[in-house]
């Protein structure tokens, strides 16, 4: 890809906003409300905007190596703190995907360096569903109940925190688990039942 090629298109963009509503930048640039929080891999494939058919302004967005929410990560214990007790966002989104190299290279034994302390969360979940998983003949299968269960815990992360336990009991705000599926194009949702999730883990994780 030629670098000066995305400074062609940047302009475009701008002339196609402008030709819509002169307006378009002066208003974005007086402030943001988004709805959704949106935590992501980084993956360049997993096109957050894109793939949900969002603007600027709509969403809230932090990405990482396979969609991670770590509680001793400041990057992403910051994005909760500030979408969710600042922007009062009403629903956060953990969305995992499909062949994701980051949870792949996680189950394998090579020395990744940096990478280790990063995807050990992953083989923590792993080991938390354990029986499940190992009980799945097909390799690609289990890889894929993999993502899908890293996207359960990190949601469960995400009500760990106490940002959105206040969030929860005072507006009751939404968590969700999605899996994009490369393949297809298609966004998946895990329909994780959170109210009980959430009872689950009060009992040990609540804040008064
Ligand atoms: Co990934």
């Amino acid at each position: 890809m030629d670098i000066q090629e995305i400074f062609k298109n940047n302009q475009d963009w701008v002339n196609e906003k402008l030709n819509l509503d002169k307006d378009y930048f002066t208003k974005l640039a007086s402030g943001q409300s988004p709805e959704i929080l949106y935590i992501g891999c980084s993956d360049s494939r997993v096109t957050a905007e894109e793939l949900m058919g969002v603007g600027p302004g709509d969403v809230f967005v932090h990405r990482n190596i396979a969609n991670m929410v770590s509680n001793i990560d400041l990057a992403s214990m910051s994005v909760v703190n500030y979408a969710v007790s600042i922007l009062k966002v009403n629903h956060v989104v953990v969305c995992g995907h499909y062949y994701c190299g980051g949870v792949k290279a996680a189950m394998e034994s090579t020395d990744l360096g940096i990478l280790n302390p990063w995807l050990r969360n992953i083989r923590d979940v792993y080991r938390l569903h354990k029986e499940e998983l190992n009980a799945i003949q097909d390799e690609d299968k289990k890889y894929k109940r993999l993502v899908e269960l890293n996207v359960q815990e990190q949601c469960v992360n995400i009500l760990k925190t106490a940002d959105v336990q206040i969030a929860y009991k005072e507006r009751g705000i939404t968590v969700h688990g999605w899996v994009f599926d490369i393949s297809t194009g298609k966004l998946i949702d895990l329909n994780i039942d959170f109210d009980k999730v959430l009872k689950d883990i009060m009992e040990i994780y609540h804040l008064d």
